[in-house]
């Protein structure tokens, strides 16, 4: 392990390797996870980085928290797909258009990186269970690893997240509570009674180590593209962690020298969930007209009634809200909402010309992108990935809002031409 110790996002305070706890004593900000790059740099063969008999996130062992890489779950989490999008991104002239289709993991979301490194974690020292509070999709990848690897685990979801996503938990035989609340409620009961019983904490933007896999995904696009950084990631953003870990996987290749120039990150919100995209806003504004430094220590963000129908990214209180702006500020990218139905728009066109059914959360990346195109905010030759961070098996409640209707016909072949016959004489 070459983890040197944590730094607080907020107030910059460090504390050992050895600490024990989740967030700042100082200021009760969240932690970030340092590293010894040097070390990193010396111990592997620079010019063929990350040779590794794994084909999974495990593969950048040298750049995750782990210990012992036996604590790893053996299922495939990572080494997902990047396509480039052609025909969507010609849809809006867009000429270098790239989907990460992380609705490929094992438990088909992006949560996965961030549970495999709380489960190598809670192994390595030995935590006999692990919880989490979730809005669905956390907690599924969570039991679907915990599972894998005969871990207990505890799951606190609100009561009306999808219905595949608490079949998902329930079939991984987690233990699931299902809170009479908000995603919000559900996270607070979580932290007070693993506060209370000393148990394994998982949550996002709570637990340091959940930061650390979510960064996984920009170590795998930057050597898709031979260690060189697309000019846009467009991340879906609710409680911000993944956003913050794309960045803090970016610095990380930048730190170590993989890559010689960062990216720009856009943070894709909806306008019925925009906390984080408020304070980057108002955080722009203000250095606009004072510019300098920013205190990153008196930073607040706003609390809103989230009321998006893409349940992943429906957040009031964003817990890793400052490293995301963070991530958003540092990068000089963008924070752009869109309304809930060209969300769901946004899913049929990623569908029908790409073939990738993404969730609603994951749909917001392409929505905000048609959106920062209009508002010429990209290049159309620029490089850019959009995080396809969920898969859309998982909520086919709103799919179906935008996926039409079959046409419901005899089984006689007059009857399948008669329904067919625009198609037989275009054909
Ligand atoms: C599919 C999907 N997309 C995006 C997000 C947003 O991630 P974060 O809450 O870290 O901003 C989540 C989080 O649950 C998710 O499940
Ligand atoms: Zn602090």
């Amino acid at each position: 392990m070459f983890v040197t110790g944590f730094r607080c996002v907020a107030c910059g305070a460090t504390r050992p390797a050895a600490f024990e706890g989740f967030v700042c004593p100082a200021c009760h900000g969240n932690l970030d996870v340092t590293y010894d790059y040097d070390a990193v740099r010396a111990s592997m063969d620079m010019d063929a980085p990350f040779q590794s008999p794994r084909n999974d996130i495990f593969k950048y062992a040298p750049l995750l928290p782990v210990e012992n890489i036996d604590s790893a779950p053996r299922l495939r989490v990572g080494a997902t797909p990047l396509y480039r999008a052609e025909r969507l991104g010609r849809s809006e002239g867009l000429r270098a258009l790239y989907l990460k289709d992380d609705g490929l993991n094992p438990s088909a979301s992006y949560k996965d990186r961030a549970s495999a490194v709380a489960l190598a974690r809670a192994r390595d020292i030995g935590a006999p269970i692990v919880a989490g509070a979730s809005t669905g999709n956390a907690g599924s990848s969570m039991a679907c690893l915990s599972a894998s690897a005969g871990m207990p685990c505890v799951i606190f979801v609100p009561e009306k997240a999808p219905a595949a996503k608490i079949a998902q938990l329930l079939i991984f035989g987690a233990h699931v509570m299902a809170v009479r609340g908000t995603y919000d409620d559900a996270f607070d009961l979580c932290l007070e009674f693993c506060t209370k019983h000393g148990w394994f904490n998982r949550n996002t933007g709570y637990n340091p180590y959940t930061r650390e896999g979510k960064k996984t995904c920009s170590f795998e696009i930057c050597e898709a593209f031979r260690w060189q950084a697309p000019d846009w990631i467009v991340v879906p953003v609710g409680d911000g962690n993944i956003i913050s870990g794309i960045w803090k996987g970016l610095k990380d290749l930048h730190a170590l020298g993989l890559i010689e120039r960062l990216p720009r990150l856009a943070c894709a919100q909806s306008s019925d969930s925009d906390a984080i995209s408020k304070a980057v806003w108002t955080l722009q504004r203000q250095t606009r007209e004072r510019p300098g430094p920013i205190d990153w220590a008196t930073v607040a963000i706003p609390t809103v009634q989230a009321t998006t129908c893409a349940d992943s990214i429906s957040v009031d209180v964003p817990r890793d809200g400052i490293a995301a702006v963070r991530a958003v500020i540092e990068s000089g990218g963008s924070a752009i909402t869109v309304p809930d139905l060209d969300i769901l728009a946004a899913i049929r066109e990623l569908a029908l010309l790409e073939g990738v059914f993404a969730e609603p959360a994951a749909a917001t990346t392409w929505a905000c992108l048609k959106k920062m195109v209009r508002e010429q905010k990209v290049d159309p030759d620029q490089r850019i990935v959009c995080l396809i961070t969920g898969n859309g098996l998982k909520d086919i409640a709103n799919a179906r809002k935008v996926a039409g209707e079959p046409m419901v016909i005899e089984p006689t072949l007059e009857a399948a031409e008669a329904g067919l016959r625009p198609l037989l004489e275009t054909g």
